[in-house]
């Protein structure tokens, strides 16, 4: 094999990997609304309700993110729980959310990881969401779509690898 070709074989294992790694163990929005939903967070979290609803809670993690480095400071800046108490980090927000509906550790963790991959930006808007499709360029990015151009990506590197053997077989 020339060097050309495991070089080229080489970009392929890892931009494979790569695609794997980064759909894998990520939560996304539905499993994540879900598990609010079936830990009953929903009972003052809704439209209407004593509390924001998700939609409400996720647009603010966005807008957060982009305003402050830390989710500590956004939430001891931003949330005022019944009235007048303050968290002095997103953990101890958490804590007090988990101690309202009796969830356990392991249930909290996903939703947790969830917010805070909101905050850190990474979470795709959807434009489904009513918040005028603020997604980029209007495209729907999520998991799904990240997989497909991920795909798209190993599709195209595998076509210039067959290009590059063919020609310099031809050689
Ligand atoms: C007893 C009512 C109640 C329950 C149950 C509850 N919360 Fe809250 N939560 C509040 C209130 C009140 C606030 C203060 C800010 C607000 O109104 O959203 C708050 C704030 C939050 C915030 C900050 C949102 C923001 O935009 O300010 C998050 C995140 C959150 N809760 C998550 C949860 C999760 C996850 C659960 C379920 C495990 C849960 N909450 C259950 C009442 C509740």
């Amino acid at each position: 094999m020339n060097r050309g070709l495991i070089f080229i074989l080489g970009l392929l294992l890892f931009s494979s990997l790569v695609a794997v790694a980064s759909t894998y163990g990520a939560v996304s929005e539905e499993e994540a609304r879900n598990r609010f939903t079936s830990l009953g967070c929903t009972s003052c979290h809704r439209p209407g309700g004593v509390a924001r609803s998700w939609d409400e809670i996720i647009s603010n993690l966005r807008s957060w993110g982009r305003q402050y480095q830390d989710i500590d400071e956004a939430v001891s800046n931003e949330v005022i729980y019944l009235g007048n108490i303050r968290f002095n980090s997103f953990d101890e927000l958490m804590a007090q959310m988990q101690r309202n509906v009796g969830a356990s550790d392991s249930d909290m963790a996903m939703l947790k990881e969830f917010f805070q991959a909101v905050f850190r930006g990474e979470v795709a808007d959807t434009p489904v969401a009513d918040d005028g499709g603020q997604g980029g360029m209007g495209i729907p990015m999520n998991m799904d779509t990240t997989s497909i151009v991920l795909a798209v990506v190993v599709i195209v590197i595998v076509v210039v690898a067959i290009a590059y053997i063919r020609t310099s077989s031809s050689k």
